[in-house]
Order: structure tokens, then sequence, then C-alpha cells
């Protein structure tokens, strides 16, 4: 039975390029999405710039352009960078349209009329430079808990606590250094505590991967708080009606602006309709791929609006977790944070499209991209299996049988070998679990190079009595090729073109792998698909690097927001570079207005050093002198508000008074290095 599916990637900041990590996201979605055009359903593929924001007016500002201009630009441009990586939106539209403010408008109505919509006085940090209310991360200042300085306004870097911006200790407005006021607003409210029961529903209906279940279910037993769904002029965005200067936080509009996406689009088709979709008793499906970081708003607070506002909820929502690149987070200084138009200047789509593909599962665990691993399985399995196959049998067919296939098939049972493993291999991309299909295809293409190279075309070619034979076996050997290529189009869909175009047949669908190929003219072979060379791979990173965030803060903001969404882990190279030493307590001193700080100077060997230490719940100063413990000697120095810390001591324990350095009895020398 034909399905009809709507599909969304999640939205791209206007503010930012497209780089490594949404392409992952949109490579998933479109390996889906093609996968599900082959089997015959009726897709819809749907995106948009997420537009809205303080960001999006202050960059603006800094360029001396409107924030309409700018968005206009960037919305050109990433929808040419994902076209260059073949990804087959139906529509790439923003979420600055008139769709989307009524939308926006009807959806928050009809939350209002249902009772759900309520106001607050919120008390906020405000710049009276700016003339502008501070989101925490344009405010910076002391952590209220250990004093270090220059903290962000929602959590610390050095102790991590988490804390409101109003709590930061001499705080100053990141975009104008003024001292921020206290102020306070109204601010409009989405009650989502009556949703929840249904939300819970709606989550054991399978809406959700069962990892992220568990993590629903986490928010749900606390208790769901009401949303903030309006932000205070200035703002750009769309006003709340009813208001003059309240607007809807960008967090509100921008699901919608998947809603919005597909009306522009049906605006001009009239095969379907937005209610199809839509309404509340729809057959047909939405299924939305997003990042496990916005897991919150797509499957609490999105579902409720939906629910609040008359429409259905989402069938599905597939979460992906993050990547890495070569074990650690995407860096701008290593040449790891690689644009989407940087990389097209040097390399094929598809190279990237396939090493994605062997990374995709349904998990929502992070994964890593090593550019090792990348170069050599686009060599070993698309250039040395897969494409291997033709270019080994298309020679004979070609030169000797003037482009014809045999009329039969020499091996039928190893063809049907091959297509009997379509469900198993569809199941596969049906779930995401795209890594699995692309095993299964490629142990195939195993299979298939040895069946060629069993039968040996190119000595059997020597003896004119066997011509017959060779012209069969090459013919198996192309239609297994033909199969294997229906099978992996959704991943390599220009190569999937040229192979097409090469066995001059129509495009292939997911029900050919079914049929074979016999007395059939192909055209001469061509090389479908190059090497990839480690050097140029190379050349990408070097036009990568750049200095790491300087320049505004409002910058340095935005490029923190891109780095945070991958993990955190590090690899084991980047251990490697941590020097650990022996050290033996100095001398141990209170720091005058520091609740938790010790200034320790510290014999490390051949010298001395000064490290401030948060271990003062544990110990008294004076028990700690003679005591061994273990120090980052590599540390760069750090400015605290009490001095410069030259390093920093390791201890471990449940904290309070249990807080373990070594014993002075363990046989350690100050110096010693600790491996
Ligand atoms: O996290 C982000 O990059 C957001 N711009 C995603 C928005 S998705 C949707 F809800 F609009
Ligand atoms: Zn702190």
């Amino acid at each position: 039975m034909s399905r009809r599916i709507l599909v969304t990637s999640a939205l791209p900041y206007t503010t930012g390029p497209i780089h490594l990590g949404h392409l992952f996201e949109h490579t998933q979605t479109d390996i889906w999405v093609r996968f599900q055009r082959m089997r015959g359903h009726q897709v819809i593929y749907v995106c948009a710039d997420d537009t809205h924001g303080t960001g999006t007016m202050l960059r603006a500002e800094a360029q001396g352009i409107t924030p309409e201009a700018l968005i206009d630009a960037m919305r050109e441009e990433h929808a040419r960078d994902f076209s260059g990586f073949l990804i087959s939106h139906d529509a790439y539209y923003t979420t600055h349209s008139e769709e989307n403010r009524e939308l926006s408008s009807l959806m928050y109505e009809r939350a209002k009329a249902a009772g759900h919509i309520f106001n607050n006085d919120v008390a906020q940090l405000y710049d009276p430079e700016k003339q502008l209310f501070l989101a925490d991360r344009f405010v910076r200042g002391s952590c209220p808990k250990c004093g270090t300085p220059d903290q962000p306004g929602d959590n610390c870097d050095a102790c991590g606590a988490t804390y409101a911006a109003t709590d930061l200790v001499e705080p100053k407005s990141a975009l104008s250094g003024a001292a921020p006021e206290v102020r306070s607003s109204e601010h409009y409210f989405f009650d989502l505590a009556p949703y929840a029961e249904d939300l819970r529903a709606w989550i054991d209906g399978g809406a959700v991967q069962p990892e992220v279940a568990n993590k629903l279910a986490e928010w749900l037993d606390a208790g769901l708080k009401p949303w903030d769904i309006s932000r205070d002029a200035p703002y750009f965005g769309f006003v709340i009606p009813g208001t003059k200067d309240k607007y809807f936080y960008v967090w509100l509009d921008a699901p919608i602006g998947y809603m919005a996406a597909l009306k522009h689009l049906l605006a001009t088709r009239n095969d379907v309709s937005f209610d199809d979709f839509w309404a509340p008793d729809s057959t047909s499906e939405v299924h939305h791929f997003i990042g496990k970081d916005i897991i919150n708003f797509h499957c609490l607070f999105w579902p409720a609006l939906l629910q609040a506002s008359g429409f259905r909820k989402p069938t599905k929502v597939h979460a992906h977790g993050f990547i890495t690149v070569n074990g650690t987070r995407m860096s701008k200084s290593r040449g790891t944070f690689i644009e989407a138009a940087t990389y097209l200047e040097h390399l094929s789509p598809e190279y990237l499209r396939y090493y994605y593909a062997t990374k995709i599962s349904d998990g929502i665990d992070d994964l890593d991209i090593s550019f090792d691993d990348f170069v050599q399985r686009v060599n070993s399995d698309l250039v040395g299996k897969l494409v291997n196959i033709a270019s080994r049998c298309a020679g004979f067919i070609t030169k000797q049988f003037d482009g014809l296939l045999s009329e039969q098939l020499p091996e039928p049972e190893l063809q049907a070998e091959f297509a009997a493993r379509s469900e198993a291999i569809a199941a596969l991309y049906e779930q995401s679990n795209t890594s699995k299909a692309v095993r299964e295809i490629m142990a195939l293409a195993d299979r298939a190079n040895q069946y060629v190279a069993q039968a040996e075309p190119w000595n059997a070619i020597k003896d004119p009595a066997r011509r017959d034979e060779v012209q069969a076996v090459c013919s198996q050997g192309l239609n297994l090729f033909r199969v294997l290529m229906a099978y992996i189009k959704p991943i390599v869909p220009k190569l999937a073109e040229d192979a097409e175009a090469f066995l001059g047949i129509a495009p292939l669908t997911w029900a050919d792998s079914q049929t074979t190929l016999t007395a059939h003219r192909i055209n001469p072979f061509k090389a479908l698909f190059a090497r990839m060379e480690r050097k140029t791979l190379d050349a990408v990173v070097e036009a990568s690097k750049q200095a790491d965030a300087g320049g505004s803060a409002e910058v340095q903001a935005q490029v923190q927001e891109e780095e945070e969404t991958v993990s955190d882990t590090i690899s084991i190279d980047d251990f490697a570079k941590v020097q650990l030493r022996v050290a033996r307590v100095v001398a141990a001193d209170h720091v005058d207005g520091a609740d938790k700080l010790l200034k320790l100077t510290l014999d490390v060997g051949d010298h001395q050093r000064t490290v401030f230490s948060g271990i003062k719940s544990a110990y008294d100063p004076a028990d700690l002198v003679g005591q061994l413990t273990v120090v980052v000697a590599n540390l760069a120095p750090r400015k605290m508000r009490f001095g410069t810390s030259e390093g920093m001591v390791l201890a471990a324990g449940p904290g309070g008074s249990d807080i373990f350095l070594i014993r002075p009895d363990s046989g350690a020398e100050p110096g010693m290095e600790v491996t």
C-alpha cells in the first residue's frame, strides 16, 4: 500500500553556515526520503531556515544590513549547499514568511481559546545601552559559586554550577560591556502540564526511539513547567497577536515553519492538500529528523502545541547523536569545523554521503568521523568493491559483444539470492539502520566479486570456444551490479544515475531488484567513480583552519552555540597531551573572599608553582603541607579573581570532606611523571 509521508530535517539557523553537523542530519533524512520514494511512496521533504531571534538582529546590524537582507542571502547559500550535497528537499523555505506568521498566530489563538496561555512577570537582565533584554549567552560575570570571572549567564565553565543570569556577580553585557539592570516584564506562557498524559500516550505509541522515551519519561515524571513563549522588543520575529511589543520566542514558530514550508509548496500543487497531512484524523505520516539536543522541543512542546491547536501529532521523531571528528569536537583552529561549501570545492558529495551512511543508526550515540577511515572506506567499498564489478565485466561486453548482454543468465540462483535480500535491506533503511544496510550491500558486493574472480572471464576470452561463457558471466556480473545499485541508490544517487546511463536503463526503483536485464544493449563503460585522495581531504582541512572565535561577543556566542552541538568526549590522543606530575604541597593558604579555594604552593620536582584548588571543604591547609598530589603540569595558566593558577590539582571523591589526594606513603616523589 502506498504511503503519503511528510519528512523534515531540523531547520538550520540563519546565522551560520551549513557544516558537517547539518550535513549528517540532512544526509540521514535524504537517504530515508529517497528510499521511500524508490519504494513507490508519496514523499514530501521540506526544510527551511530558522530565521528569528536576537542573534539575527545583531548579526544584521553588525553587517550594516537589514535582517531581511541577511536571511535572504543566507537562505540562498544554505539551499545551494544542500543541493550540492544532493539533498532532495521539495521546498527549502524560511520561517520568516506570511504562511508561518498566519499559522503561528492561529495556533497561539487556539491554545489561548483552550485556556492554556497565561501571563506572568519575569525578572531579566536588561542592557541599558543596547536597550534590550539579554539572553543568557549575552551576559558574562563572575560565577556566584566559585568566583571564576567571565562566565556566561547560565552555567560556570570552571565549577559547572548552574544559575540564573541574575545571580552572576558583577555581570556585564557581552554586547556593550554595560552593567545590566534587572528589569521585570510580562511574558506569555504555554501551559504544558495539561498535555502530559496525552504526551505519554503518544510516546508509548512508538513515536520516538527507546532511549528518547526514557529521557522524556524523566522529564514527564519531574512535571512539565509552563513554557515561556514570548520575548520583548526589540526582537526579530512575529508580534504576538493582541500585543504591540511582544514577540513569539523563536522556538515557538520554528517547528511551525515545517507546516509553513509545506503550505508554501502546496500552493503550486493540487495532488495533495495541507489537511491531508495535518488534520487530526490524517492517515498520512509526518516524520521529523532531529539532533538529540532538541528532543524537548520536538517531543514535548511541539506535540502539545499541535494538540492544543487541533492538529495531528507527528508519526515519528527520529533523533540522532552528534558527530565528532577524529575523536574530538569540531574545531575551527584544527580545521575540522568544515563548511559544506569548503568541502564541495574539493571533494565529491557522495564520498561524505557514503561515509555518513556507514555511521547512521537508529540510536542516539555520538559518532566519530575519522579521516583515515573515511578515505579507506570510500575507496575500498565504493571503488574497490562496488564499481569494480562493473569495470571488470563491462569491457568484454562492449568490445567483444557490441554491448549486448546474453539472453540468459548462467547463475539464476545467485541472482535470486541477491533479490531475496531486498526486504531485509528495506527494513534496515526503514528503521534508519543505514549502517547495517550498507554492510549487507557490501557483503553482496563481495559475493559478486568472488563470482567474477572465480569465473575468470579474462582467461576464458583467450579460448574462442568459450566466448558465450564470457558473455554470460559478464552479463551475470552486470546484473548483480544492477541489483546492488538499486539497493545503494538512496545513498549515492549520482553514482546510481551514472550507472543507469551506462546500463541504458530507466531510473532504478526498489522493485527492479527483483528483475533481470537480458538481451539488452548497454553503453560503453566510463569510470563511474574516482578514488578519494587523502591529500584532497587534507586540503579541505587546511582551507577550514581559522583562528578560533574572535570578534564580537555575538559571533563568539554563535560559535559556542555551534560547537556545543558536538559531544564532550576526548580522544586518547587528547588525553595523551595531558602531562601529569607528582607534586608535594609546600604551602597551603586560605584565600580571602573564596569559600572553596585554597592557594597551594607546589613543588613539582624542578620548580615551584601556585595553584588554586577548590578543595577547602575537605582539608585544613595545615594538614596539607607535605602531602603528595597529582598535578596537570601543562595546563595553560589561568587568571582568576585571586591570582593566576599555574596548573590543576587532581583530586577525587564525593566532595564535602571526602576529597582524596595521594598519600605521602605511596612511594611517589615530586616531579615523577604519572603514566
Ligand atoms: O537547533 C537548531 O539548529 C534549530 N534551528 C532547529 C529548529 S528545528 C525546528 F523546530 F524548527
Ligand atoms: Zn563556578
